[in-house]
């Protein structure tokens, strides 16, 4: 093990790690909601995000009493709408059964609907100041770094070696866990960085199995993901007299699960039908954009057709999108507002 580990991490931490963050210090509610959105998405892009989420919903009662709509509204632009799902679903658990409290313990924790054993780490550390043991990506390349550890980190080998590893370099007591916590995030994203790391600037620079050997660059061996075929995805925007936009609610399940969009579909005569329009094929091009979920990519293809009141669709709802409060996904706001049609 490495000596003095905790104590050299806190000191470096102190001096060069982040302490400006708009989470920090903010109590379990504010952390749960920080590491939910900083699970897939970047630290400057959650920032604005995490302060309107705060300012609209600023208790777990207030996100618990919110509409779904409304929450998934906050996170359109975000991704993965199934943390947002989670975060309201897992909030109402919280009111109902502890009290409006966020359980101070890791079984309970874990127990919610999103929440792991990394982020009920994270909570405890960070959130209450307690012991609490993470081991998000940053964390698992640190530690693949310094102690050479190779082949698929997702594995279950792996797995009971990382957390073996993370709970021993987590002091039992005695230290400030938020501080141990923070500094193991730090630095993975500052030091330790996937690319280009600075290890000269590393405070465990003679420790670190990987760079004694001149490997870093190998550790962690990059996973295999299976990448599934690029799609083409034909979006209607429908415009009826009144200048409203038929949407339509997703399934819950599959990407952009219950945010809202125009009928999508694999071509115009495939929405036509189920729609049961006929004129679908007079809708006009109006552009394309491609947006890369995490394992495929799509291109979106726009099209516009204005029809008139007695040709309505029975599916969907009718909205002026100027008064649109519900979710809609980045992608399909950035096509149907960037026109200035409506
Ligand atoms: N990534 C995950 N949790 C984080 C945190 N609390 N601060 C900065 N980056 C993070």
């Amino acid at each position: 093990m490495i000596d003095q580990f905790a104590q050299r991490l806190a000191a470096w931490q102190k001096q060069h790690g982040r302490h400006e963050l708009p989470w920090q210090r903010k109590g379990a509610y504010a952390t749960w909601i920080s590491e939910i959105m900083l699970q897939q998405t970047q630290v400057q892009v959650v920032i604005p995000y995490f302060e309107k989420f705060m300012q609209d919903f600023p208790t777990v009662s207030h996100l618990a009493n919110a509409s779904l709509d409304s929450v998934l509204s906050h996170w359109a632009g975000l991704g993965y709408y199934s943390r947002a799902r989670n975060l309201h679903k897992a909030a109402n658990i919280v009111v109902s059964e502890y009290n409006s409290e966020i359980p101070k313990d890791l079984d309970s924790l874990i127990q919610l609907p999103g929440i792991g054993r990394s982020t009920a780490g994270a909570i405890l550390s960070l959130g209450f100041g307690i012991r609490g043991v993470i081991q998000d990506g940053n964390v698992r390349r640190v530690l693949s770094r310094l102690f050479c550890i190779d082949g698929d980190l997702s594995k279950a080998d792996a797995q009971r070696t990382l957390w073996k590893l993370a709970d021993e370099l987590t002091p039992q007591s005695g230290s400030d866990a938020r501080i141990h916590t923070q500094a193991m995030m730090d630095l993975g994203s500052l030091i330790c960085r996937r690319t280009s790391p600075a290890c000269p600037q590393c405070p465990f620079s003679n420790d670190c199995q990987a760079l004694q050997r001149g490997e870093v660059s190998q550790f962690p061996q990059p996973k295999r993901v299976k990448q599934r075929p690029d799609e083409r995805w034909v979006v209607l925007q429908i415009i009826n007299e009144d200048n409203e936009v038929l949407l339509m609610q997703r399934p819950m399940s599959g990407v952009w699960g219950g945010l809202y969009t125009p009928p999508i579909g694999s071509s115009l005569s495939e929405i036509g039908k189920k729609l049961a329009i006929g004129d679908v094929l007079d809708a006009d091009y109006q552009g394309e954009l491609m947006h890369a979920f995490s394992h495929f990519k799509v291109h979106l293809e726009h099209y516009l057709l204005k029809i008139r009141s007695n040709d309505r669709p029975a599916l969907g709802e009718w909205h002026s999108l100027s008064l649109f409060q519900k979710g809609l996904p980045a992608p399909i706001q950035k096509l149907l507002l960037n026109k200035d049609l409506l």
